[in-house]
């Protein structure tokens, strides 16, 4: 039997093959932002809103929509700030100004590098790891920041931030900030 006739099948079978691995990495590797938001704001915003926006006030975005503070904060960014931001970063920061008019806390997944998965979160929140086989562990918030080395093979479920009796759950697997 020639063998050109089974090439086609090989290049199948090869493919098919190929196509598992990079599903299996992709469900792995957490998602990130690749952009800090808090960074971000406490960088080119807080001279005039204070850190993590503390000069907005208790009745920040009452009565604003979704789309009333996503125009704000670009308007901003490209304005004032002179420090425009591309538009899936800008969904970031607009979603940490939401969770701050809902009073909820927020939590992104911005790196992972060296197995090492590093994010943000509302300052003074209690932040915890859930892995996929039911490990919790506690991750320290250090102001905004947090960091987990993630062992081989360690796949996180929930990154959990709690703060004011507010809880939000961020999976990795599916998305890089909460709440969406
Ligand atoms: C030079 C000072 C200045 C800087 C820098 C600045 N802002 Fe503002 N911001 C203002 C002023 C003044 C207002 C109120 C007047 C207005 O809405 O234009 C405002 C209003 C806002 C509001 C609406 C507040 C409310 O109570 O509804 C948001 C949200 C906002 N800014 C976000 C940002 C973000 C995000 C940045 C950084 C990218 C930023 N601002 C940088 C001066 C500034």
């Amino acid at each position: 039997m020639k063998l050109s006739a089974f090439q086609p099948l090989a290049f199948l079978v090869v493919g098919v093959l190929i196509c598992g691995a990079v599903l299996r990495a992709q469900t792995v590797a957490p998602q990130t932002t690749n952009f800090a938001p808090l960074d971000y704001f406490n960088d080119k915003c807080a001279r005039c809103h204070g850190n993590y926006g503390s000069f907005y006030g208790q009745n920040f975005g009452k009565g604003k929509t979704d789309d009333q503070i996503a125009q704000v904060v670009k308007d901003m960014c490209e304005g004032p700030a002179q420090a425009p931001i591309a538009p899936h970063d800008l969904e970031v920061l607009v979603a940490w100004h939401r969770a701050l008019r809902d009073a909820k806390p927020f939590v992104a997944s911005v790196h992972f590098d060296n197995s090492v998965l590093s994010g943000e979160a509302t300052p003074g929140a209690t932040v915890s790891l859930e892995t996929t086989t039911g490990e919790q562990a506690a991750v320290p918030l250090n102001g905004h920041k947090w960091s987990a080395g993630l062992p081989e093979g360690v796949q996180i479920a929930h990154v959990r931030v709690q703060s004011e009796g507010q809880t939000t759950e961020l999976d990795p697997r599916t998305a890089s900030y909460a709440p969406k």
